[in-house]
């Protein structure tokens, strides 16, 4: 029957708990692997040389850019002392356009660059020279907290010129090159470690950031002495060499830990998800501007979740099973699917005539079982999605209960990201899974308020009172 044959389709993307076990487990052996300093591996665990989440002393004012998830996000955050929770924000949203995503690196920095002028317009400070914290939300090999290399664009971006060169200097240059006013760049910023600062602002427990958006992500506060990586370069700085042992004692005692921004998004491009990767995710895959990249988070993210689903929809559409056999130009239409049509669609507060009314918006007609179908496909893929994020989740948790030697850890994670805030089953999915994966553990998701910018410009201010000092 009919429905047996879409059960069938869609069984590939049912993980057992067996399979969910070995998704933790090799979570967990990418995050060891990338501590280590030999080679590259799959996740990379980029040091971020955050040392502390915030302590309610920061204050003033800072200028927080934020590049890399819908939208280009200018903000203006003041820190009153003694005053937390009372941070005060303005912000400006600006959109990227596709052509400058992936035109020159130069190209791009200058549209950050104008629009940052604008900013400074609208708010009467353009004479200002804030300190300013830039939250980039791509790979970056971090030497200190105010240089970025980028390692390799994710998402959609894929401007030239880029890759390999520091995001600060391309940033400073093209203000230089507006010759207008003037910025004091003091940290660049991922924006699960934002994310993980805005929020611990609020809550001490919060030692992770997350990130289900676009694209997905993961940082949290490890060890110093388990990052292999951070421990050798240390030794090697020359500063070191000439400070008294007392002074070197209490500036190691207050870097004992330093957030990691694992970039999980890359576990499998090592091939040790091909088990679980279906023939639909492997068309997502090579359909993508980083094909062999990212297949954690083409299994697990906004920017992915839709064509995953457009390709199953292709799939049964073909085999006569939906749309009566008819394969639209629309179906055959990359980016249909956005995040906030399959939330739209799996909202069990709508209708099935409303479903029918979503997909003629985009352009699909379809009578009632269609409808119900498209929504047990979006169902099956997004509760893998939230499924896989768990499990990984799991793997973080449980590696900071055993560095701290406790049969119990309570732990809070900042998150942020439409496809966590917007989709109505995706939260739930993945608190569930973390429940059931990493028992010993309580783990509370608080939804990040203002973005990573807050956090960004409260990585700023530490930044900056450090040199005052
Ligand atoms: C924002 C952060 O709030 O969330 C961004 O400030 C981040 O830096 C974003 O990338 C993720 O959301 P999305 O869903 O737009 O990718
Ligand atoms: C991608 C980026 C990563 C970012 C995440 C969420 O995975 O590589 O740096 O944190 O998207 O925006």
């Amino acid at each position: 029957s009919r429905k047996r044959q879409v059960d069938e389709t869609l069984s590939s993307f049912r993980l057992s708990q067996e399979q969910l076990k070995l998704v933790k487990a090799r979570m967990r052996a990418g995050l060891e692997a990338g501590l280590k300093t030999k080679g590259p591996s799959a996740i990379k665990m980029l040091p971020s040389f955050v040392y502390h989440t915030p302590d309610g002393t920061e204050h003033g004012k800072y200028l927080a850019l934020d590049l890399g998830g819908t939208n280009f996000r200018a903000m203006l955050v003041n820190f009153k002392k003694g005053l937390q929770q009372n941070a005060r924000l303005y912000h400006k949203i600006y959109t990227i356009p596709l052509e400058i995503m992936q035109g020159t690196g130069e190209e791009l920095f200058d549209h950050l660059a104008q629009c940052v002028s604008d900013f400074l317009d609208y708010m009467g400070m353009k004479n200002a020279r804030l300190p300013a914290g830039f939250t980039f939300s791509f790979p970056c090999e971090q030497t200190a907290i105010d240089t970025g290399t980028l390692v390799s664009w994710t998402k959609g971006f894929k401007a030239t010129d880029c890759e390999g060169h520091d995001v600060v200097s391309m940033l400073r240059e093209a203000i230089k090159r507006r010759n207008e006013f003037d910025l004091d760049i003091a940290a660049v910023v991922n924006d699960t470690v934002g994310t993980m600062m805005s929020c611990a602002y609020e809550d001490p427990q919060c030692e992770i950031g997350m990130i289900a958006g676009t694209g997905t992500n993961v940082c949290y506060m490890e060890e110093v002495k388990n990052i292999e990586k951070a421990v050798q370069k240390k030794g090697k700085t020359e500063e070191d060499k000439g400070t008294p042992d007392e002074e070197q004692d209490k500036a190691d005692a207050e870097m004992l830990k330093m957030c990691i921004n694992t970039e999980w998004g890359g576990l499998g491009d090592d091939g040790s998800l091909d088990d679980i990767i279906t023939p639909y995710d492997t068309e997502v895959d090579q359909n993508s501007v980083n094909p062999g990249k990212q297949r954690f988070e083409k299994l697990t993210s906004g920017m992915y979740l839709g064509e995953v689903v457009r390709q199953v929809l292709l799939d049964l559409t073909r085999g006569g099973l939906l749309f009566r056999g008819h394969v639209t130009e629309t179906l055959k239409t990359p980016g249909i699917f956005q995040t906030k049509y399959l939330s739209q669609i799996e909202s069990d507060r709508l209708a099935l005539l409303q479903i029918r009314s979503i997909l003629q918006q985009l352009g699909l007609n379809s009578n009632c079982d269609d409808s119900i179908i498209v929504k047990e496909v979006c169902g099956a893929v997004s509760r893998r999605a939230a499924q896989l994020c768990g499990a990984g989740m799991a793997a973080v948790v449980d590696k900071i209960r055993e560095n701290r030697g406790l049969d119990h850890l309570n732990i809070t994670v900042g998150v942020d990201g439409a496809l966590y805030k917007l989709h109505p089953r995706f939260s739930g999915v993945l608190k569930e899974t973390v429940k059931i994966m990493a028992p010993q553990c309580n783990v509370t998701f608080l939804p990040s308020e203002e973005g990573s910018g807050k956090g960004a410009a409260l990585i700023t201010a530490v930044a900056r009172k450090k040199q005052e000092m």
